[in-house]
């Protein structure tokens, strides 16, 4: 359910505040700064920890703890869970399923000053670090030593690795890198009673010994524990990187050049992703110093491909081999290469501006799914055929937009209202949207996960026993139910009133 807030902006009307969490005391502020020299306090000091990357949601946190380790983190937990305080982590708070900010008054437990990198191992490529380390600082300093992150998102420069591995983020390198389930070799976290679980420590590439309990970490988005370090393991990096940007008339010409990219650029392949027409004008209004280098044409469509590989000769002949074909096949009109790594990072930004640019532009209805690739596009086509039929015609009023990670199948729909909130548009979105991708086998999560914007709609993707086991999961490893509470799971499935 939605509402209007208590902001100016419009908010997100939330779940009831459950009454087995105790309020927050001058006592309790009292015993923290005894843990941690950083607690932050009042409305002022906390308000940027409690609203969200979006300003969709706002929570009422009163303080706001930043522990410096894992020791600090475990005293924490230990007293809020004997007071039954419930507790949100947070890390970079670019999370776009309100996952990460307060949904009452939660006392914020942010990883930001946990944001040491601790080892690296050049034979391996492994690196240890904390939690709070910037995407984009690892990925630096990885660069310096040969490697690169296996994990690349618009939000880089803010998120948090211990951010990216509780929602299992996905990004622009999963068509080439895979899941963070394959490249997270170790985790460190904290239970909801202060125990330590250290899975980090001995970071190997082959360890079957018994449950994957970092597995279970991942993509828990703060619920079964507060992830505290990390073991990632970094590909060696890529010595050139082109990147070709394409028309595609329709959809069906973007999936033949899919396919024909697989073909062709096989190993090399390191991203391909899509932006329909309304995702590119949002970038452009917005973004007044970028251009589209394929403006004139009216192919509705465009396609950025990027190859990485070690040998640029190599790889710069396989990509004309993939163009040549795709201009022989019909599905690509028109094509650009990069001539340079700054001209390939304006392609890039085409790409990766649509997030902010709607969200600048609007009140953004944001729809994360998988889809089977012959339906990915439809579920668009048919959001603007039913908003039409509502009353709102994609225009002057709403932009509705389809863009994501085509390799993965992964559709971002986002519907903006230029005007805000309204309850009609939202009531003609959802639950159709959710019950509408479960039916074209889809998932209602591809990669941004649940939050507090999806637990009505797990059931789509479980079934009522898969249910049943997470519920009983949460309960094992969290039974006051202090971490993170109103998200991921639906309140019912905990006995919740
Ligand atoms: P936060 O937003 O702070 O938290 C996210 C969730 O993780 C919350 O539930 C929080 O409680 C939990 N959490 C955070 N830290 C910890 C911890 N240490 N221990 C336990 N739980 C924790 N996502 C994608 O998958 N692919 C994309 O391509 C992508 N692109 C994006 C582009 C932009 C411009 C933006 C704004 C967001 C994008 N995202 C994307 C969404 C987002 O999921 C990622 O940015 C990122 O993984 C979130 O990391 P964070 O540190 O900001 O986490
Ligand atoms: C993206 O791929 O751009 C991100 O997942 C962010 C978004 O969908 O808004
Ligand atoms: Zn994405």
């Amino acid at each position: 359910v939605y509402a209007p807030g208590r902001g100016a902006a419009p908010r997100l009307a939330v779940a009831e505040r459950s009454a087995r969490y105790a309020e927050l005391s001058s006592d309790d502020v009292a015993a923290f700064r005894t843990m941690t020299s950083s607690v932050l306090e009042g409305f002022e000091a906390c308000r940027p920890y409690n609203v969200d990357w979006m300003s969709k949601w706002e929570g009422r946190a009163r303080v706001v703890l930043r522990p410096a380790s894992t020791a600090e983190v475990s005293a924490i937990l230990r007293y809020c869970d004997a007071r039954r305080l419930a507790v949100v982590p947070q890390g970079g708070k670019t999370g776009l399923v309100g996952g990460s900010v307060p949904v009452h008054d939660e006392v914020v437990l942010s990883l930001a000053r946990m944001d040491r990198i601790e080892a690296f191992d050049a034979d391996t490529g492994v690196a240890t670090l904390e939690a709070g380390v910037v995407l984009g600082d690892l990925d630096a300093f990885l660069r310096d030593r040969g490697f690169v992150a296996p994990l690349d998102l618009g939000a880089s420069g803010t998120c948090t690795v211990g951010g990216n591995l509780a929602t299992n983020a996905g990004g622009v390198r999963f068509v080439r890198y895979g899941s963070l389930r394959g490249s997270c070799v170790g985790v460190e976290f904290v239970k909801a009673d202060g125990t330590v679980v250290d899975c980090a420590s001995t970071p190997l590439r082959k360890d079957n010994t018994g449950y994957a309990l970092p597995q279970l970490l991942i993509g828990s988005e703060g619920t079964l524990g507060v992830i505290t370090r990390l073991a990632l393991a970094a590909p060696p990096r890529p010595a050139a990187v082109s990147v070709a940007w394409l028309a595609c008339s329709d959809f069906d010409a973007v999936r033949g050049a899919l396919a024909l990219a697989r073909r062709h650029l096989a190993e090399v392949l390191s991203a391909i992703e899509f932006v329909d027409g309304n995702a590119l004008r949002a970038v452009l209004d917005r973004e007044r110093d970028l251009a589209d280098p394929l403006g004139g044409g009216d192919a509705a469509f465009r396609v950025l491909v990027e190859c990485a590989g070690s040998d640029g000769a190599h790889d710069g002949a396989k990509l004309e081999r993939f163009l040549e074909a795709a201009f022989d096949d019909g599905c690509v009109v028109d094509g650009v290469l990069a001539p340079s790594a700054s001209k390939a990072a304006r392609l890039w930004r085409l790409r990766e501006g649509v997030s902010d640019s709607m969200t600048a532009a609007g009140f953004v209805y944001k729809y994360d799914v998988s889809l089977p690739h012959a339906h990915l596009y439809r579920l668009v086509d048919e959001c603007r055929d039913r908003l039409a039929a509502a009353g709102f015609p994609d225009g002057a009023e709403i932009n509705v937009a389809g863009y994501g990670h085509v390799g993965d199948a992964n559709l971002h729909l986002n519907v903006c209202d230029f005007s805000g909130y309204r309850e009609p548009l939202r009531a003609a979105l959802e639950p159709w949207v959710f019950e509408r991708v479960a039916a074209l086998g889809g998932s209602v999560s591809a990669e941004h996960g649940v939050g507090q914007c999806k637990p009505d709609y797990l059931h789509l993707n479980k079934p009522p026993p898969a249910l049943a086991l997470m519920a009983e999961l949460k309960r094992a490893m969290d039974p006051n139910l202090i971490l993170n509470p109103y998200k991921v799971l639906p309140p019912a499935l905990l006995d919740e009133p």
